[in-house]
């Protein structure tokens, strides 16, 4: 067999990063001999669920499945009706980035707001419970916010209890994507559950990908009376993994010694370093605050091709030449001043 392994180290997104060393050690040491599937009757889920009940609450339940759309999709499908609908800034993956997975499968109506930083406020959500009681329109039940967002921005504690408290007071529940709640606990110094399950989210998309694994999120729920059925919800939802194994060992080795703390640690620490090496370069400025670990940039148009040659990234609006960098565990300050250093030498040539 041989690889190709080409790809030359990047900024393209934290899934473009391979697996932590300590969760691939936790993969092949369960790689052995045969093992209960799907979790059933596993001594290994019902550590993980204890592990997770100590970092989310004794009243919370939690589900693993394969990937972060599912988590996202089943979350949705489990609370909402299809005469439903869930509130979501444009910008959210579960709009623009779940190939209309939430509206296939849940038949429920994604109800957008625009949002420049990614972020949703209580006051773009009130116009839409005009319709409460209205049969000829869907009724809002859920709310979703990314946390760190799309683009790359952080709700405050207060901006998420502030949605969560105005959704309970309307009769609705707030869901949090989490893909990338690591980066944003680090960067808030503050653990999962005070983020969540304290501040009144009802659901969680606990990401893991983003962060060293090789695959596998978890679903949330931090009331129990919520999650009912929803065992059956993963499986119609073909997310519920036979070799379940080799999820539950993934999360317990990355909920160990801090693991996760210290992979969003190095993420959100390369992103200031490159947000503050780009930020020196003469025509090149950053268009967001770097508050996790994505840096956004407005680069010269001629630049950015060449650029890519070198350390692949993606463009993410094309109309303002800005362009979205991210950084991984992985990411090395070699990689960062090799950036930022390749920048430099081609600005003056292009300009
Ligand atoms: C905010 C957010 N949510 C969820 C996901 C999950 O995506 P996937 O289904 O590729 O695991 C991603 C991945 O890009 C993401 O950025």
């Amino acid at each position: 067999m041989n690889f190709d392994a080409s790809f030359k180290k990047g900024f393209a997104s934290d899934n473009w990063s391979g697996v932590s060393p300590e969760v691939m050690q936790a993969l092949q040491q369960i790689n052995h001999g045969h093992h209960p599937a799907y979790g059933e009757n596993d001594s290994l889920m019902e550590q993980a669920q204890n592990r997770f009940k100590e970092v989310f609450g004794q009243q919370s339940q939690t589900f693993f499945v394969y990937n972060g759309t599912g988590a996202n999709v089943l979350a949705v499908q489990q609370l909402l009706r299809s005469w439903e609908a869930v509130v979501a800034p444009h910008s959210a993956h579960l709009n623009e980035d779940e190939g209309g997975a939430p509206e296939k499968f849940t038949g429920a109506k994604i109800l957008t707001v625009e949002s420049e930083d990614g972020k949703i406020r209580p006051e773009q959500i009130r116009p839409f419970l005009n319709s409460f009681g209205f049969q000829h329109h869907v009724q809002p039940r859920l709310i979703t916010i990314s946390q760190a967002t799309e683009m790359g921005t952080l709700y405050t504690v207060e901006e998420i209890k502030a949605l969560a408290d105005f959704a309970h007071a309307n009769n609705m529940l707030l869901h949090m994507d989490g893909a990338r709640i690591a980066n944003a606990a680090v960067a808030m110094k503050i653990d999962f559950k005070a983020m969540t399950a304290d501040l009144g989210v009802d659901v969680l998309s606990f990401g893991g990908t983003k962060n060293g694994l090789m695959f596998g999120e978890a679903v949330v729920f931090m009331n129990k009376d919520l999650a009912t059925g929803f065992e059956y919800n993963r499986k119609q939802g073909m997310q519920l993994a036979s070799k379940m194994r080799f999820i539950l060992v993934q999360f317990l080795s990355y909920l160990e010694n801090d693991l996760w703390k210290r992979n969003a640690q190095n993420a959100n620490q390369m992103a200031q370093l490159l947000g503050q090496k780009l930020n020196t370069i003469e025509g090149i400025r950053l268009s967001r605050a770097v508050e996790a670990n994505g840096v956004f940039a407005i680069i010269p148009k001629q630049l950015i091709a060449e650029l890519q040659k070198s350390y692949f990234f993606h463009v993410w609006n094309e109309s303002k030449n800005e362009v979205r960098l991210m950084c991984s565990f992985d990411t090395h300050e070699d990689d960062v001043n090799g950036f930022a250093e390749v920048a430099k030498s081609l600005i003056g040539k292009v300009q």
